[in-house]
């Protein structure tokens, strides 16, 4: 057995792990397919389900199983804790056995070959500081050391670099089940730039609810069913969604969906017409949904001081992506020849963090961070193009009397569009004049920016809590590294 090094996409959806071993060997409920990000706990005895077979289960009335998916969606909600056969559930232990099961099938299926004892896991643009330190605690519980993170699109930008060469400028957008993830990158003499990332929270989850939603009101209508789409019961809502989901599935090759039936509980079975779920229809439903989504592009755009005549290529990935609403509208938008729509797109976030987890690179800041003085003027703190690791430590003294330092974040633009109560950090001191404010500030191993801060008095007086912390989590990063020569 030879401990590897894995690309994971921790997906809402779906999941999937790839080693590149002489060779990339792609590992989900197949080779070729992710696993779904679904996992059933028996609420007898705890036995826990994990991906297609849990999936079906999500659909069945008196199951014996406690079924849980999209729980990325929900890492860091201290609200979302199960008890089931005597034991509490967090969203972490969920989390947890799909590291446990992307791990045992590299294991079982290279033969007993692979141990993945490491991994680089890629990350949607607005994870937050809690469900970043969730996922890495999950994977570390399952045996996977997280050496690195990647923000998703990037690491999609990184799968399909051959296919934008000569390109410089590249717009990712990464269209899946639970978020939009957007990079602008710049590919210039092997720096891989993030001129811009940016995401939304509506996906293909969402769209399925929508339809899901909509089809409910015409049966109900057209029935006269009373019933309200929050009433039905999960089993039944579960039905409707995963109905939905393949009708919509199905118009990426069709005109119509096929006509299904739904059974709503007590009233029995109803046939929902797959006529009534066109493609026109389906556009029309997700007409404005589908504005804001690509209106998207043109704001990660400004905020990279690029404009679209200097893109030179769209790549299009992600389930979502596959919507031909999404694909017509960009070709129509930007042109056929801008557009590039990968074959193998379920794979592309997993093969980037791969090809990531086993060659040499740099990481440089690509985000100016700088603290806002009272006069408006700004002092740089972290500077462009400095490389990790970073660390460094400032000293402030006092010129007023007072009971609170504070200290305002700027300098990139993102941090500068924050509402002021999240990019300060104040400091409770003591009030002397001689008294001295340590800012300490770096790189954690969650590509977050930390800076910790206290006074020389107060720590004294008070050493429980002494410490203040801003942490911001939409850092951009340049990655040097020679993909011409990727070996694998
Ligand atoms: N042919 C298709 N047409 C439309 N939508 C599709 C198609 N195939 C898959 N999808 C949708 O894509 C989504 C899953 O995509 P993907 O596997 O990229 O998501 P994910 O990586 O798990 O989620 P995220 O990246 O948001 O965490 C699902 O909502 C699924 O219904
Ligand atoms: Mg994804």
């Amino acid at each position: 057995m030879e401990n590897v090094t894995a690309g994971i996409d921790f997906g809402t959806t779906n999941s999937s792990i790839i080693v590149l071993k002489n060779g990339v060997h792609r590992y989900g409920d197949s080779e070729n397919e992710t696993l779904p990000s679904v996992v059933a706990i028996n609420k007898e005895n705890g036995r826990v389900i994990c991906g297609k077979d849990a999936l079906s289960l999500l659909e069945k009335e008196d199951n014996d199983f406690e079924v849980f998916r999209s729980i990325k969606s929900v890492l860091d909600d201290r609200d979302k804790t199960f008890e089931i056969a005597n034991k509490i559930w967090t969203p972490e232990d969920i989390a947890e056995q799909i590291f446990i099961k992307l791990k045992q099938t590299v294991y079982e299926r290279s033969n007993r070959e692979y141990n993945v004892n490491k991994a680089v896991v890629a990350i949607p643009v607005n994870f937050s500081p809690e469900k970043r330190r969730i996922l890495r605690r999950a994977a570390e519980r399952a045996g996977i050391e997280v050496k690195s993170f990647i923000t998703e699109s990037t690491a999609a930008f990184i799968a399909n670099y051959k296919s934008t060469k000569g390109s410089t400028i590249t717009v990712v957008f990464d269209w899946g089940g639970g978020t939009l993830d957007v990079s602008v990158i710049e590919y210039n003499h092997g720096t891989i730039s993030e001129l811009a990332t940016r995401g939304k929270k509506f996906a293909g989850n969402d769209i399925d609810e929508k339809i899901a939603r909509k089809l409910h009101s015409i049966t109900e209508d057209k029935y006269k069913l009373h019933l309200n789409f929050d009433d039905l019961s999960d089993a039944v809502q579960n039905r409707m969604l995963r109905r939905c989901e393949s009708a919509k599935i199905q118009l990426s090759e069709n005109e119509c969906a096929k006509t299904f039936p739904i059974k709503y509980g007590d009233y029995g079975q109803i046939q929902i017409d797959g006529n009534i779920i066109s493609r026109t229809w389906l556009s029309n439903l997700l007409e404005e949904d589908i504005n804001k989504i690509s209106e998207c592009l043109m704001e990660s755009l400004r905020i990279a001081k690029q404009n679209i005549y200097n893109v030179d290529k769209i790549i299009l990935t992600g389930g979502s992506c596959k919507l031909k609403t999404i694909q017509d509208k960009m070709v129509s938008k930007y042109g056929k020849d801008k557009i590039i729509i990968p074959q193998d797109s379920s794979w592309d976030v997993t093969l980037g963090a791969a090809i990531l987890s086993c060659v040499d690179y740099d990481i440089q800041i690509g985000t100016k961070v700088s603290l806002v003085l009272h006069d408006g003027s700004e002092c740089p703190i972290l500077t462009e193009n400095t490389f990790l690791p970073y660390r460094k430590k400032y000293c402030f003294g006092i010129l007023d009397t007072t009971k609170q330092a504070r200290f305002v974040f700027g300098g990139d633009p993102d941090i500068n569009r924050l509402e002021d109560k999240y990019r300060v950090l104040d400091v409770k001191c003591e009030n002397f004049l001689e008294e001295q404010i340590i800012l300490d500030v770096y790189i954690d191993e969650d590509l977050m920016f930390i800076a910790k801060a206290n006074s020389n008095f107060y720590i004294y007086n008070n050493p429980e809590n002494a410490y203040t912390v801003f942490e911001y989590p939409h850092l951009k990063f340049k990655y040097r590294i020679d993909l011409d020569h990727v070996k694998y």
